[in-house]
């Protein structure tokens, strides 16, 4: 029905190519791969401002409780104390000029700027202020996730799922839309703040589940009244991608457990973007989005090459970095990881980017000698992208960052973000600025 044709023959020659001239991204990644990973981190330590209610504490649990298994070795003293940064004596010629916020400079390359947005950041002008200012897309922290837009009562009334906007998820949009910002839609299928009741015989936890062809019939109708929605409430427009997945892959590349593997089976990711591929405008590309990204390369690239219909095309338009740094993780990596994706072919959006201080087992104090790292950190990553994209390298579409100020971040613990908890610029902020004086060199 729709989206241009992509084959991927065409990827997999390019992305042998790429192999070849770069040596596998896979093995570099891999090397650098910490123990555990942040996957396990990530789950323990996820208490974000507005996500805590949210994150349901059984999966928590279950994730705490069922480490990922890429293996790697401990970092040596001397790597975790080396130079968080290159630093570089010149800049790159990327010929930007340094006015207005983020969106002004990133545009002349481009690329939008992005935050995610939720209800509490409109209640007050400084952050509202500090949003229209920098920011030309937002994506919904929360109020697109599942638990929000599926409505129970109206699914056991009409005897099928049923997609509603919440009327908070619909003043945020409108709030966007008034502001002529786009959208990242935020997120169709993920095994976390989901609703269980949908994997149930008539959405009653008591009865025990549905089987796979049922399942896969409330996943088409969920996608499709999502897609549907969106247009009858004159949204369609604003709305350029959407994470069709979230969050499917264990970092050894296995898939994460989740009631949707477990009903419909290991193909539910395909499906998914199959009947997103069937609904969604042609305007709204696909994403599938992740995290340790840098350290899972290889995974998510068999996986994009597994969304294909009969023909070869590209069910995914997409594949989204949430970027959840830390200012020890090397750059180079992260290129290389950009690269690779861009070879398949694929869209990229680094979609909730935040690089918290030091490393993800050692948090460094928010010393400032710490936050100039940060700074410079900011401006190198921000600075390669553009630089790498320009060369053609790389194709990333847009930056969203995970929020603006530290003390709204779902790590406010690690002063990832751009402002402080006054909301002053930080010399994060000026490094993703690409001010490069006020970034802290
Ligand atoms: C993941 C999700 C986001 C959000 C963050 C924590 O990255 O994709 O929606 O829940 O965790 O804020």
């Amino acid at each position: 029905m729709k989206r241009g044709y992509v084959k991927v023959t065409l990827a997999i020659v390019l992305m042998l190519m790429f192999a070849v001239m770069t040596g596998c991204a896979k093995k570099e990644a891999d090397q650098t791969a910490q123990p555990q990973t942040a996957g396990q981190e990530k789950a323990e330590n996820q208490e974000p401002v507005s996500d805590t209610a949210e994150v349901k504490p059984e999966e928590k649990t279950e994730d705490a409780a069922a480490p990922e298994t890429e293996q790697g070795s401990e970092p040596s003293a001397s790597k975790e104390d080396a130079p968080a940064v290159e630093v570089k004596e010149e800049a790159p010629t990327l010929n930007l000029t340094i006015e207005g916020g983020l969106k002004d400079v990133y545009g002349q390359v481009g690329m939008r700027a992005g935050t995610c947005l939720s209800e509490f950041m409109l209640f007050d002008s400084k952050f509202t202020d500090i949003i229209k200012e920098n920011f030309n897309t937002i994506t919904l922290e929360n109020l697109m996730k599942p638990d929000y837009i599926l409505d129970k009562e109206a699914s056991m009334a009409a005897g099928d799922i049923v997609v509603n906007f919440t009327p908070k998820t619909r003043e945020l949009l409108d709030w966007a839309k008034e502001n002529g910002m786009s959208a990242r839609g935020h997120v169709l299928v993920w095994y976390s703040q989901t609703p269980d009741w949908i994997f149930y015989k008539e959405f009653d936890k008591a009865k025990g589940l549905v089987d796979r062809d049922t399942m896969l019939a409330r996943m088409e109708s969920y996608i499709r009244q999502t897609f549907e929605l969106l247009d009858t409430l004159g949204y369609t427009e604003m709305f350029y991608a959407y994470d069709i997945v979230n969050e499917a892959l264990n970092d050894n590349g296995t898939l994460r457990d989740c009631l949707w593997k477990q009903v419909i089976g290991d193909d539910y990711i395909w499906y998914a973007f199959k009947y997103a591929d069937q609904y969604a405008p042609e305007t709204i590309k696909l994403y599938y989005n992740d995290y340790n990204e840098q350290f899972k390369t290889q995974h998510f690239i068999k996986l994009a090459q597994s969304l294909v219909d009969e023909s070869g095309r590209y069910l995914i338009d997409g594949i989204g970095c949430q970027g959840h740094l830390y200012t020890k993780d090397s750059i180079d990596d992260y290129i290389k990881m950009l690269k690779a994706f861009a070879a398949l072919g694929l869209e990229v959006q680094i979609t909730e980017l935040d690089v918290s201080l030091g490393t993800w087992q050692k948090i460094l104090p928010a010393t400032e000698e710490n936050l100039i790292a940060q700074g410079q950190y900011y401006y190198e990553l921000v600075n390669r992208i553009m630089t790498e994209n320009a060369a053609g390298n790389t194709n990333v579409s847009g930056i969203t960052f995970w929020g603006f100020s530290d003390v709204l971040s779902w790590r406010r613990d690690r002063s990832p973000v751009l402002y402080d908890k006054d909301l002053k610029p930080k010399y994060a902020y000026y490094g993703a600025l690409q001010d490069r004086e006020k970034a802290g060199y």
